[in-house]
């Protein structure tokens, strides 16, 4: 795996790659020297003294360069407190007291990046297919590539085709069966979107759009440290914070795409709001949040509740909706209560 290693002593490379050379390639980034070639992938990790602003603002620089990589590990000795908190301010997604702490953290992410990779299965039948581009474009992205449209478009569209055929209690089931983890909350949000926009009336095209807004709306969790995506509980408030980061990192993976429209970027950066003007990014009230977005909360808080988790058994899907009725206030109501007859179909 590559470790850029970003400091502002060149005394301490040596040290550096005596602790991870040769099972990684250490690339150094030296504060005021030349940049190396800029890859999207691998860890970061920086080692520079914050109580120096012109330091931190050299960091910042440097830091915009690698903005693509998911796993920012800071070095802050004796981890004293206000220098911690300025780690955060730049991006940190850890904070390790010793480079050496990293080894276990890096060997941590090499075996989840690893286990992702084999999630993407032989496309068998129809389904698998589905699933597959999902786990591809997911993998490609939390490479540092760019989202591959196509591959969402294919998710998409073999969904909409089962939603349709088979329903979707059916389409619930078979995810719930095979797959786990990352892909099921997607496949399973893009299937509930689906059957509620068919539910409602949405002509076959805005359906699409809702789908794709569906299958793309999390895409930001790919850019995510896996260690705060896939820990087993809950997050403490600083992992929290950085989880809330992917609507922001979905929106600005999209924005500059060709051929993006204005409803997904719509959907991803704005699926967490709520009509009280409580949600996140950006605190939007009830009129400012579009009806398609309105629609894809709904299923994805839905499809949340309904999933399988590492830390908790999957709740029925008639608990699953008494919960979102519950939050009357946050989600429209009107919609909700059309929501019924898409949450509990048989
Ligand atoms: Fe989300
Ligand atoms: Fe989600």
């Amino acid at each position: 795996m590559l470790l850029h290693f970003v400091t502002d002593e060149p005394t301490k490379l040596p040290a550096i790659r005596a602790i991870f050379e040769p099972q990684h390639r250490v690339i150094p980034w030296l504060l005021g020297g030349r940049d190396p070639e800029v890859t999207a992938h691998g860890v970061l990790m920086v080692d520079v003294d914050l109580r120096r602003s012109a330091r931190v603002d050299q960091t910042r620089l440097i830091l915009k360069q690698l903005g693509r990589i998911p796993e920012k590990l800071f070095v802050v000795h004796n981890l004293v407190r206000s220098l911690v908190a300025q780690a955060y301010a730049l991006g940190a997604t850890a904070v390790i007291a010793r480079a050496k702490e990293a080894v276990p953290r890096i060997a941590q992410i090499e075996k989840a990046e690893a286990a992702a990779q084999a999630d993407i299965a032989d496309p068998t039948t129809e389904m698998d297919a589905g699933a597959a581009a999902f786990a591809s474009m997911f993998a490609n992205v939390r490479g540092g590539k760019p989202v591959n449209l196509a591959d969402a478009e294919r998710a998409t569209s073999l969904i909409i085709k089962r939603v349709e055929r088979d329903g979707l209690a059916a389409w619930l089931d078979e995810v719930r069966r095979y797959h786990e983890g990352t892909f099921q909350h997607c496949l399973l949000v893009t299937g509930v979107a689906v059957g509620f926009g068919i539910n409602v009336g949405f002509t076959g095209a805005d359906v699409a759009r809702l789908g794709m807004a569906a299958t793309l709306h999390d895409i930001g969790k790919a850019r995510i440290p896996l260690s705060i995506l896939d820990k087993p509980g809950r997050l403490e408030p600083l992992e929290e914070e950085i989880m809330k980061r992917h609507p922001v990192i979905g929106y600005d993976l999209l924005t500059d795409l060709p051929d993006v429209g204005a409803e997904l970027l719509d959907g991803v950066r704005h699926h967490h709001e709520y009509l009280d003007g409580s949600g996140y990014p950006d605190g939007l009230r009830a009129s400012q949040i579009s009806d398609p977005v309105r629609l894809l909360t709904i299923s994805d808080i839905f499809s949340a509740l309904i999933e399988s988790r590492p830390y908790r058994s999957p709740m029925s899907r008639q608990a699953a909706y008494d919960i979102l009725c519950g939050m009357e206030g946050k989600l429209e109501g009107p919609l909700l209560r059309a929501f019924r007859q898409v949450a509990l179909a048989a």
